[in-house]
């Protein structure tokens, strides 16, 4: 059975941007996601408070999220850890995501930690975002495969996802960074945490689109029961720390499906559409997304 509504969480202003080679003006920024709002997103990832010199694109978060956090939308952002979260919750922040990983690979490249290094880090941040108040998502990267380990073995994203879900997180998000998955493997993991009692209303899912397997995968996660999507607008994306990592699944090729199947998204396609190619003119570049080709071509 397939679920009536689906909420996407639209990450292209924080994954998608922070990928990008050239810096994108502040204003820009701005823009971009009062124009996602506008369309219908309603769960929009806006920045990430993480070390400026590790991502300089999202250097400007302090600027950038005054901007927007009037907007009648969920605007979450990424912090590493309580230096993060201070600087956060200082803006008025009221949803934040901690990102672990389930490879010690992923975890040193990306966080300069282990991975119970980067628990240990996160778990202060949890409980300080929960006692206020503050809604926590927790990102788990490579769960599926792993530029330098290769596959990755269903027990240690169990293991990774129970930490993060005993630790206090609203909600987790499962992270396929370099989008290797395939459906069987998406539907593997599903099973295998039904089977460990998580439930499956806790999870959302995080697909790379690099072999246009997102789809495939996002599919098999609905028929698993999963109604949180994450994908970004135009395609937009990838993780500077993970080699190989392209574009997220593009919010417009997941609405197209969703509609296609009869699930409502609240989204609307025109509008969305129409911000991807003015964004795809900022940063000089089209669109990968198929849907935003096919919806702009005159
Ligand atoms: P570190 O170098 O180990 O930092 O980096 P540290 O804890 O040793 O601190 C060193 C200095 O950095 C200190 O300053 C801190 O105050 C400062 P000093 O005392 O030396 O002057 N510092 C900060 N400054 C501002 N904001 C902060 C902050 N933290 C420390 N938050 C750290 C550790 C976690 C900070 C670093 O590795 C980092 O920022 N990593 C973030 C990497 C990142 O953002 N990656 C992309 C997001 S993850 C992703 O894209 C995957 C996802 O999409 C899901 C998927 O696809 O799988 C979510
Ligand atoms: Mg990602």
């Amino acid at each position: 059975d397939l679920p009536s509504r689906v909420r996407i969480h639209e990450v292209g202003p924080r994954d998608g941007l922070q990928n990008e080679k050239a810096q994108v003006p502040t204003e820009v920024k701005a823009e971009f996601i009062r124009r996602l709002a506008d369309a219908g997103l309603t769960t929009i990832e806006a920045t990430s408070f993480v070390h400026p010199k590790w991502v300089p694109q999202l250097a400007d978060a302090e600027e950038l999220f005054p901007l927007v956090s009037d907007l009648p939308v969920a605007l979450p952002v990424l912090v590493p850890n309580t230096r993060g979260l201070d600087r956060a919750l200082a803006l008025g922040a009221t949803r934040v995501a901690v990102f672990a990983s389930a490879t010690e690979s992923f975890a040193k490249a990306n966080l300069n930690r282990t991975v119970d290094e980067a628990l240990a880090m996160f778990d202060p941040v949890v409980a300080r975002a929960k006692a206020d108040g503050v809604h926590v998502r927790g990102y788990l990267s490579m769960c599926f495969g792993d530029p330098w380990e290769g596959p990755v073995p269903v027990h240690q994203v169990v293991r990774v996802c129970k930490a993060l879900l005993d630790m206090g997180c609203d909600e987790l998000s499962l992270g396929d960074t370099i989008g290797v998955a395939t459906p069987g493997h998406v539907a593997e993991l599903l099973t295998a945490l039904n089977a460990d009692h998580i439930p499956t209303t806790a999870l959302g899912v995080h697909f790379h689109d690099t072999y246009g397997q997102a789809l495939a995968n996002t599919l098999a996660a609905l028929q698993h029961g999963v109604t949180t999507v994450d994908a970004s607008a135009g395609g937009l994306g990838g993780c500077p720390y993970a080699k190989s990592a392209t574009g997220n699944l593009a919010t417009e090729d997941l609405v197209w499906m969703l509609h296609g199947l009869g699930i409502d998204t609240g989204v609307d396609l025109g509008r969305l559409t129409a911000t991807s190619v003015w964004m795809a003119g900022h940063l000089g570049r089209p669109s990968p997304s198929r849907t935003v080709r096919a919806l702009s071509h005159k």
